[in-house]
């Protein structure tokens, strides 16, 4: 099998970024992930980005994450679809994850389409419960589509 390498995301990578989640994340909706607003959160002190690299250096998958105090949230998160359940997606999360558990923070949550069966199986596989159901969350002129916020526990309750 082909080696994939992970690494942190450079603003150079913003505009692949951005073209793999107008194609894999945001297709349908209008593409709201643009490579400036990309490469915005790229220079945030407070925003990790991470690209997985085939041997041939294309990126065929990233993720995206914002710490605050006390939660982490997931952004963004795609694997190029040749390149899906073979632990990709698996292991660009748990690269994200390792910085909130570091930071000792209590939570990831994240919000997905309602419709995105595969990837709220695959976040389910990955320890996260589905929350809340947000009705109308991604309003876009052309239309409106629900999402489910989802939520992993990183600390454990006090027994
Ligand atoms: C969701 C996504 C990132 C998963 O990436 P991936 O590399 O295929 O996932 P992995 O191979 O690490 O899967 C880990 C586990 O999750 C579960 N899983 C992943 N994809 C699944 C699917 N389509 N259906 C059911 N379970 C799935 C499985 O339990 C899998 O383990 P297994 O392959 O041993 O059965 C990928 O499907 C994707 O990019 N989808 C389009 C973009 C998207 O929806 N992103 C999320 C937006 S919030």
């Amino acid at each position: 099998m082909e080696t994939i390498t992970l690494e942190p995301a450079r603003s150079r990578d913003a505009r692949r970024i951005a073209e793999l989640s107008r194609d894999l994340v945001e297709q349908g909706l209008g593409w709201s992930w643009r490579p400036e607003r990309v490469a915005e959160h790229l220079a945030r002190r407070d925003t990790l980005g991470v690209v997985a690299r085939s041997a041939a250096r294309v990126i065929c998958g990233f993720g995206l994450m914002r710490y605050t105090d006390d939660e982490a949230h997931l952004l963004l998160l795609a694997v190029a679809p040749e390149a899906r359940r073979l632990g990709l997606g698996r292991r660009l999360l748990a690269w994200l994850e390792v910085c909130a558990r570091e930071a000792d923070l209590d939570r990831i949550v994240l919000e997905v389409r309602a419709e995105n069966q595969g990837a709220r199986a695959f976040y389910l596989a990955e320890g996260f419960e589905a929350r809340r159901l947000l009705r109308g969350y991604y309003a876009r002129p052309h239309r409106r589509e629900d999402a489910v916020r989802m939520v992993k526990r990183l600390r454990r309750s006090p027994a």
